[in-house]
């Protein structure tokens, strides 16, 4: 089964211009420069069984989201897996990393073998499972395979798996795998300054930014890892072979749309439909997480996609109630960032390079996707760039049908999504299901 896309706009991290793709086996099997001439093309007896028109529309590669929360297993009132897959899938993402805030949490290599068990029918994209640091879970985490890192909590959120004990935070560090922090303000910066104090060999990546402090300090850490002002005079041991030097590759962050375009005046406005952690901050600091999305502070985007029920959420703001936090997001993800980025005349290639290619490095995702070459997954989005409309949670396919982003123009509408090669998702209708567990480099 050959499937040619001719006449379209690719882009990727790399590229921008007209031409076509060949998808054989699951795969870009060729990708070429101008128009497509059918007589020149198909070398004898090779042609494609279907052609898909491009005309006017752009080629990308799918989304990653490295950050969603599908409840599943135990919130799947909320979601689940093959409601958070389709909703991903209809937004032009392919590839979903769950977070461990689930019941039971994935603490155990046996929680996450139970996890893959429930979720492997279940989904409709591609996915990673995350492990949680927990009370006495060292061992486990040590000997989890194929995930993409360690959560860890350290601030109160949905689920209660707040880890305070610093000492914690340094076994966790010290072993070497890649570490995502759940931190806010000051718990990031305490873990920044035990992380450089030491030299732990982790990785760290700060999910959900929200703070302009945030970002000033990984900015100044990317620069200048020696001379941060947390660092300490004795931080960076010199040895024969000083691995200090990467040490500021080893520092990464996230930010979601509701960082990007909202602040705490909506919060006020709109109330607990605007209520997540973070909270809702500033103009300065929405202005900063731009700033640090233009000058490549911020490494890529992720939507923390956390859907509750409207009826739950709209309980937790009466009085003497308790918070619920979080807002499903994994919808809006493209057609706010695609929009913004066209009113902002922002490059689209940077916008694909953070949906896929970046998110695919930093995680160290070993399957080759995110790019548009020959030999690449064929995970694509097809985008129409004239579609004048509307954010609406009606058509959602999440359990979470509501959206403080409701009203809001957008400047573009997904078309269809491939997964392996597969048409999955096809205007406005879920078509098909792929999507399986992707591998990734073993850090430790
Ligand atoms: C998330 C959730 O509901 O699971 N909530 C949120 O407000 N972001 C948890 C989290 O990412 O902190
Ligand atoms: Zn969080
Ligand atoms: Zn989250």
């Amino acid at each position: 089964m050959t499937i040619l896309i001719k006449d379209i706009r690719i882009i990727d991290a790399d590229q921008d211009f007209l031409g076509g793709v060949f998808i054989e086996d699951g795969k870009i099997s060729r990708v070429f420069a101008g128009k497509f001439s059918m007589m020149h093309s198909f070398p004898p007896g090779q042609g494609a069984d279907t052609i898909i028109d491009g005309k006017n529309k752009i080629l990308m590669p799918g989304l990653f989201d490295p950050h969603v929360h599908f409840r599943d297993p135990g919130f799947t009132y909320k979601e689940d897996f093959e409601t958070g897959s389709q909703a991903a899938i209809s937004a032009g993402v392919t590839t979903v990393f769950d977070m461990p805030n689930t019941n039971p949490p994935v603490f155990s290599r046996e929680n996450l073998e139970q996890k893959r068990q429930i979720v492997a029918s279940k989904a409709h994209c591609n996915y990673g499972l995350f492990f949680g640091a927990g009370p006495n879970n060292l061992e486990e985490i040590k000997a989890a395979e194929n995930v993409p890192g360690t959560k860890l909590y350290l601030n109160t959120t949905t689920g209660n798996l707040k880890m305070d004990d610093e000492k914690a935070w340094r076994e966790i560090f010290k072993l070497g795998r890649k570490v995502v922090l759940h931190a806010e303000g000051d718990t990031f910066f305490r873990a920044v300054e035990i992380w450089q104090e030491e030299n732990f060999p982790c990785e760290l990546h700060l999910a959900h930014a929200s703070l302009k402090s945030e970002i000033d300090l990984i900015r100044e850490l990317k620069r200048n890892p020696k001379s941060s002002s947390f660092a300490k005079a004795s931080s960076f041991v010199e040895t024969t072979e000083d691995k200090s030097d990467d040490r500021h590759k080893k520092i990464s962050v996230e930010v979601c749309p509701h960082h990007l375009f909202m602040t705490h005046k909506e919060r006020e406005k709109y109330g607990a439909i605007c209520c997540m952690k973070p909270e809702l901050a500033t103009q300065k600091d929405v202005d900063a997480m731009w700033a640090g999305v233009e000058d490549g502070t911020i490494d890529f985007f992720a939507t923390d996609h956390a859907p509750h029920t409207l009826a739950e959420k709209k309980e937790s703001d009466q009085p003497g109630k308790s918070p619920i936090y979080g807002i499903p997001g994994v919808e809006t993800f493209l057609p706010l960032l695609f929009t913004e980025f066209v009113k902002r005349g922002y490059d689209l290639s940077k916008l694909a390079a953070m949906t896929s290619k970046i998110p695919r490095k930093i995680y160290h995702v070993q399957d080759l996707k995110g790019e548009i070459r020959a030999g690449f997954d064929a995970d694509l989005v097809i985008i129409d760039p004239n579609f004048r409309g509307k954010i609406s949670a009606d058509n959602f396919f999440s359990k979470s049908k509501w959206t403080p982003f409701a009203g809001r123009e957008i400047l573009m509408k997904v078309e269809k999504t491939f997964i392996n090669g597969k048409v999955v998702f096809d205007n406005g209708q879920i078509v098909g299901q792929e999507g399986r567990e992707i591998f990734f480099v073993s850090l430790s």
